[in-house]
């Protein structure tokens, strides 16, 4: 009996919080690992940081970022040590959540992972404070090994270009004038620059040649430029059940997305006139987000993203074919198609 439940007990705290999609099976364990070092490095003696880390950690999330630097670190797999590329992994983990959690205070988000976010339990200041708590904490937890000045220096470049990314969409909220190009820096800094260091690291602690991290680390690219194209898609066109997330946010927050972008350009007059109306008005209700919805759908707009990422997750797959078949190359190109036509 009591060995049963000791049993049951290591199995759940073990299993990642969120079902990881099914093709990441081959690296189960690796993934049950990260999430055990996650646990043992969010610890803390003050009882706040535990709860407010645990909040968002605790809620689920794809677990995405880990996957890849350990998909890619089995890909290479020359030398690699295990407990560097899980501590990588869950470093990875911990900047992301970070990020979210700055990311949902300045969004004003109030639900995320199917929860309500940390600001909106805790309060703003606090979840600022422990997203910085966990960002040091990723560091820390590489900078204790001797050995991991070149993934230090990723994570860290990486990290600066997520908070350049953010800083440069917030400073052109509310302008319907942005082109394809602003909007491609936009995401490639906030988004496909850390999956990029994911694999990148990845591929560093598999021993890769500098031609297998440059392949690795252009497959992490495109593919986060597909993922956010397509998680900018889900925010008009999701089901919030599935993505945990409301629909709208970006809109209500004057982002100026790819859809948008498109419809602004190749709508008629009269559309073009209804949609910058519907987006200058203070209040953007669910009826102006279903009448917007509407009319980028009139236009295209939805499909033309949807291609978009479609044939840039497609680029991303087309990196991977120095790498010899097998099960990690099959999961990277699984992956690729996963993150255009996902629903979470
Ligand atoms: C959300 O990332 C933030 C973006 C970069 C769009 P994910 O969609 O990977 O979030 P979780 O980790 O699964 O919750
Ligand atoms: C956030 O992009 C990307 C980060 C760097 C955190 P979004 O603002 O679109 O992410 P969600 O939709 O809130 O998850
Ligand atoms: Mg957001
Ligand atoms: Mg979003």
């Amino acid at each position: 009996m009591t060995v049963t439940t000791t049993v049951r007990t290591a199995a759940a705290l073990s299993r990642p919080p969120a079902a990881a999609p099914q093709f990441l099976d081959c690296i189960a364990g690796d993934l049950a690992r990260v999430e055990e070092r996650l646990a043992e490095t969010t610890r803390s003696d003050i009882g706040a940081v535990r709860d407010i880390s645990g909040h968002t950690l605790l809620a689920g999330g794809k677990r995405l970022r880990p996957a890849l630097a350990l998909l890619a670190a089995r890909l290479v797999g020359r030398h690699w040590d295990e407990p560097r590329a899980v501590s990588a992994g869950a470093a990875a983990e911990m900047i992301h959540l970070a990020t979210l959690m700055h990311d949902d205070v300045v969004d004003e988000s109030r639900e995320r992972r199917g929860k309500p976010t940390a600001n909106a339990v805790f309060g703003n200041g606090i979840t600022v404070l422990t997203g910085d708590f966990l960002l040091a904490r990723a560091i820390s937890l590489l900078a204790h090994n001797d050995e991991n000045l070149h993934v230090v220096r990723v994570f860290s470049d990486v990290t600066v270009a997520m908070a350049e990314g953010e800083v440069l969409q917030a400073h052109v909220a509310h302008d319907l004038e942005i082109t394809e190009a602003t909007y491609e820096e936009i995401i490639g800094r906030k988004t496909a620059q850390f999956l990029a260091g994911c694999c990148e690291t990845g591929a560093m602690l598999g021993s890769a040649t500098d031609e297998e991290r440059a392949d690795l680390r252009a497959y992490g690219c495109d593919l986060g430029i597909a993922f956010q194209i397509t998680d900018d898609l889900l925010d008009l066109t999701g089901d919030p059940r599935k993505t945990g997330k409301p629909l709208g946010t970006d809109l209500r927050d004057g982002r100026v997305t790819l859809p948008l972008i498109h419809t602004l350009k190749t709508a008629d007059a009269e559309d073009r006139t209804l949609l910058r109306d519907l987006l200058s008005d203070s209040e953007i209700s669910d009826e102006h987000i279903a009448a917007i919805t509407a009319i980028i759908a009139r236009h295209g707009g939805f499909e033309a993203a949807r291609r978009a990422a479609e044939a840039r997750a497609q680029c991303a797959g087309a990196h991977l074919h120095r790498f010899s078949a097998g099960v990690y190359r099959d999961a990277l190109e699984r992956l690729a198609r996963y993150v255009v036509a996902r629903d979470r």
